[in-house]
């Protein structure tokens, strides 16, 4: 099956307050540079609100992680946990159809779906309810037949217990995840004939059917105000546990980015933006780096006093470029004249860590600001791709 945007695609995607909340704090569990590992719980979270991925959720996740829409959109089609197309609102169904669920009657469950719900997997169901698919092995053998239904698992399954199952979800009930069978767990279906000390002390339901009925987020859309922020990394002091920053933290905000001020202020008075600030003029002694930053085109001339189309920079889209306009940043001589203090300070304020130095924002824009193209601006200015 070919997994691709979907033809319709709404206008835009957010996630609610408490999922943003949530989302922000999954990235701090990554060190610096590493927040795009957050990707698949954050795509995750974004499909549990919508139901499936849309084409703005996933830019919306890229710039979150400072990602490259693409990459996004690359896990997004991996993954066939991730729906690319509208599921039904009360549940989208996957079938195991592999050997243990189709020897003990999967193909039965199927048929329930072709009748109850579409002829054809990925169909809407007529009220729009209910939508279903085959997926491969889901590791819940010993319980076959089984269907994962949003994030739980429904095994030991027949298909009148299913076909009910459906009619109570229609109308509006949450049947209990986990073996409809009675069955507890995975243990034989004659019961334990082992380790049956462990047995004692066990909770209404099995561990994972116990967690998702007392959470109560079963089949809804989860707008993250139903399940806690678990956050357990972030101390209630609100630093990140094992970060040395946020064990010292700065005493006092820090201090104004003179390059960045300058040039903004420069901006705003409508005068060249590379002359208010040059960032190698800072210095006494220039390092060899420094040297470098010298003789960089930006520090001779600017382009141009108005805004600059910050998307020819590569890693800067849209989005980021709004980010970008917000912090006072429109220029790229204000870009070019970056160092470490203002780059650093750019990474907080963008949510991101690492990305500027990882694309060459600062090398990129000298030149642009200079008047010369890029590989990428070029690109830019032909076809009007941006990459973010
Ligand atoms: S074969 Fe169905 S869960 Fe493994």
């Amino acid at each position: 099956m070919l997994r691709r945007l979907y033809h319709e695609q709404p206008e835009s995607f957010a996630f609610s307050p408490a999922n943003q909340e949530w989302a922000e704090a999954q990235i701090t569990k990554y060190p610096e540079g590493r927040q795009a590992s957050a990707v698949i719980p954050l795509l995750w979270r974004a499909q549990e609100q919508e139901g499936w991925l849309s084409k703005p959720a996933i830019e919306y996740v890229a710039d979150m992680l400072g990602m490259a829409y693409i990459r996004v959109l690359e896990v997004a089609s991996f993954y066939f946990m991730f729906q690319m197309q509208p599921v039904g609102s009360v549940a989208h169904i996957q079938i195991c159809g592999t050997l243990s669920c189709m020897i003990c009657g999967a193909e039965d469950l199927i048929a329930v779906c072709k009748e109850k719900i579409a002829e054809q997997p990925h169909t809407l169901s007529a009220d729009g309810k209910f939508s279903w698919e085959e997926v491969e092995c889901l590791g819940a053998c010993t319980n076959a037949p089984m269907a994962q239904i949003g994030k739980d698992y429904y095994e030991d399954m027949t298909a009148e217990g299913f076909a009910r199952m459906l009619d109570d979800m229609a109308a509006g009930k949450v049947p209990v995840p986990g073996p409809q069978n009675g069955r507890y767990a995975s243990e034989p279906l004659s019961g334990l004939t082992s380790l049956k000390e462990y047995d004692s002390g066990r909770t209404q339901y099995n561990a994972s059917v116990q967690l998702a009925t007392d959470i109560g987020d079963t089949i809804k859309r989860i707008d993250g105000t139903e399940v806690p922020i678990l956050t357990p990394w972030i101390g209630a002091d609100g630093k990140v546990a094992g970060r040395e920053a946020d064990a010292n933290p700065p005493a006092e905000a820090p201090a104004p980015k003179p390059a960045v001020k300058q040039a903004e202020e420069a901006r705003k008075a409508g005068k060249p933006a590379a002359k208010a600030a040059p960032k190698a003029e800072a210095k006494a002694s220039p390092s060899p780096e420094q040297a470098v930053t010298e003789k960089a085109p930006a520090a001779k001339t600017v382009a141009s006093t108005g805004p600059d189309d910050l998307k020819q920079l590569k890693g800067v889209g849209p989005a980021l470029e709004k980010k970008l306009h917000a912090a006072g940043v429109t220029t790229f001589a204000q870009i070019a004249a970056w160092g470490p203090e203002e780059i650093a300070d750019m990474d907080g304020k963008l949510s991101f860590k690492g990305r500027i130095e990882r694309d060459g924002w600062v090398d990129q824009a000298r030149l642009l600001a200079a008047g010369e193209e890029t590989e990428f601006s070029k690109k830019v200015s032909k076809g009007g791709v941006y990459e973010d």
